[in-house]
């Protein structure tokens, strides 16, 4: 037993709400649904199933709802109907009563039912109480006879307009981490600080719903209940369009994105993670007039991973000359300008270490104090990587015309205000 697609339609042969499961077939077959079906019953033909060239419709009707099965192949009838009626009591079981405006009401959690409901084209679990424990509803229940706001009201999303169209939808999710660091001329570190955030770039036409679900590692440290972690979320922000209340209730993420480009999120994380690039430098002199630095950089990330572009800068003293520079991996330059030795190393894998030495003469005798509170800075970036381990589970994109669109996910960690002190 399949289904390709099942559909939700209004008696005024609205699409309410569709899911496409299979992606084998196309969506505008359902265009010829309704015009069959009133055809039927004009001959007064009642017939529960409808063929259309290579589509099959399986369909029941449902308070002012019509639930269509679309399929392919001759599908098992028999099982398809009993399927779409357990469809409704499940639906029944979550909203009291199901109509259109209980799934207009209930749009998201309508969405998680189909999908849980069915995989693949094959329908799963229709127990409620096992659904039930994967889906918490906002427990919109519909109250008979209750005044019911119209549906339009939902529609007041002051950060995106309606009406948007792409022809390609698709969401583009960067996780960003920036490490500061402050270590110490002994080697301790006296400050070391993640600020995470969660980017959103989204292409999507109409007003999509989106859920994300974040790991239980980063869930179950924001909700605090572990205090004795070592690893805990700090000062949580979210953009205006996260469902607060939502998110206090489930931890469940969902939100109308604001079109084109946004920050979702934020966050803080105060931890003594181990410093993911580790400096040390030691200066020697061998007359008054010449001095060598020599820098050993250790990646203490896991082998893994690999940072890129990281440059790490050197002070030496304003009035240096005649530079000259050893390095065991990347090249090392003069920036006068800025009395930096910048040593850079384009791919620098995890738990490697590399050793640069610069050479430089000082024309005045008297000039052999280094600049005494200059730090060593460093860049990196590391891609497909998070100091916090937070990582997106899912992101799911639902909109009601039950287009397909694709979540891209990123991750990197960079450096942010990164210092090692010398002295
Ligand atoms: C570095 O910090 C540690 C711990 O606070 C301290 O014991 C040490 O004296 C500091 N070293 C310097 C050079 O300030
Ligand atoms: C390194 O930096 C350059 C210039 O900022 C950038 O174009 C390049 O993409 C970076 N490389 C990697 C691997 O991140």
């Amino acid at each position: 037993v399949s289904i390709s697609v099942l559909f939700f339609l209004t008696l005024k042969n609205d699409v309410l709400i569709c899911r496409n499961y299979m992606g084998n077939m196309d969506m505008n077959e359902i265009d010829h649904f309704m015009p069959f079906l009133i055809k039927r019953e004009e001959e007064a033909e009642m017939t529960p199933l409808i063929t259309h060239g290579s589509s099959h419709f399986l369909w029941i009707k449902h308070n002012n709802l019509y639930l269509v099965a679309m399929t392919k192949k001759n599908a098992n009838a028999a099982l398809l109907y009993s399927f779409l009626y357990k469809i409704v009591q499940v639906f029944q079981e979550y909203f009291k009563e199901l109509e259109e405006e209980s799934i207009r009401d209930n749009f998201v959690t309508v969405y998680e039912l189909m999908d849980e409901v069915m995989d693949f084209g094959f329908p799963q679990t229709t127990d409620s109480k096992i659904l039930q424990e994967y889906i918490t509803q906002e427990g919109h229940k519909l109250e008979i006879g209750a005044v019911r706001p119209p549906a339009t009201v939902t529609n007041a999303v002051s950060w995106r307009s309606e009406g948007i169209k792409y022809r390609k939808n698709e969401v583009f999710m960067d996780v960003i981490e920036s490490v500061n660091l402050l270590v110490n001329a002994t080697g301790s570190v006296l400050r070391s600080e993640i600020v995470g955030c969660i980017k959103l770039k989204v292409i999507l036409s109409g007003m999509p719903e989106l859920r994300l679900g974040l790991n239980d590692k980063v869930l179950f440290e924001i909700t605090g209940r572990d205090k004795s972690k070592t690893v805990e979320l700090e000062d949580v922000k979210f953009h205006q369009c996260v469902r607060l209340s939502r998110f206090q209730n489930d931890r469940t993420i969902s939100f109308i994105p604001p079109d084109g480009e946004s920050e979702l999120m934020s966050y803080r994380l105060n931890t003594m993670v181990k410093p993911l690039i580790w400096i040390e430098s030691v200066i020697e002199r061998f007359s008054h007039s010449r001095v060598e630095i020599k820098v050993k950089a250790r990646s203490q990330f896991k082998s893994r991973s690999t940072a890129n572009n990281v440059s790490i800068l050197v002070p030496v003293p304003s009035d240096a000359d005649s530079p000259k520079f050893k390095t065991s991996t990347g090249s090392a330059k003069w920036v006068p300008e800025k009395n930096v030795v910048q040593w850079n190393i384009k791919s620098f894998p995890g738990g490697k270490e590399y050793l640069m030495r610069a050479h430089f003469g000082l024309p005045s005798v008297e000039s052999d104090e280094l600049d005494a509170k200059r730090p060593i800075l460093v860049n990196f970036e590391i891609p497909y990587f998070t100091v916090s381990g937070i990582q997106v589970r899912y992101l799911k994109i639902i909109e009601k015309s039950g287009y397909q669109a694709l979540p891209w996910v990123r991750y990197i960690t960079q450096s942010g205000d990164y210092q090692l002190r010398t002295n």
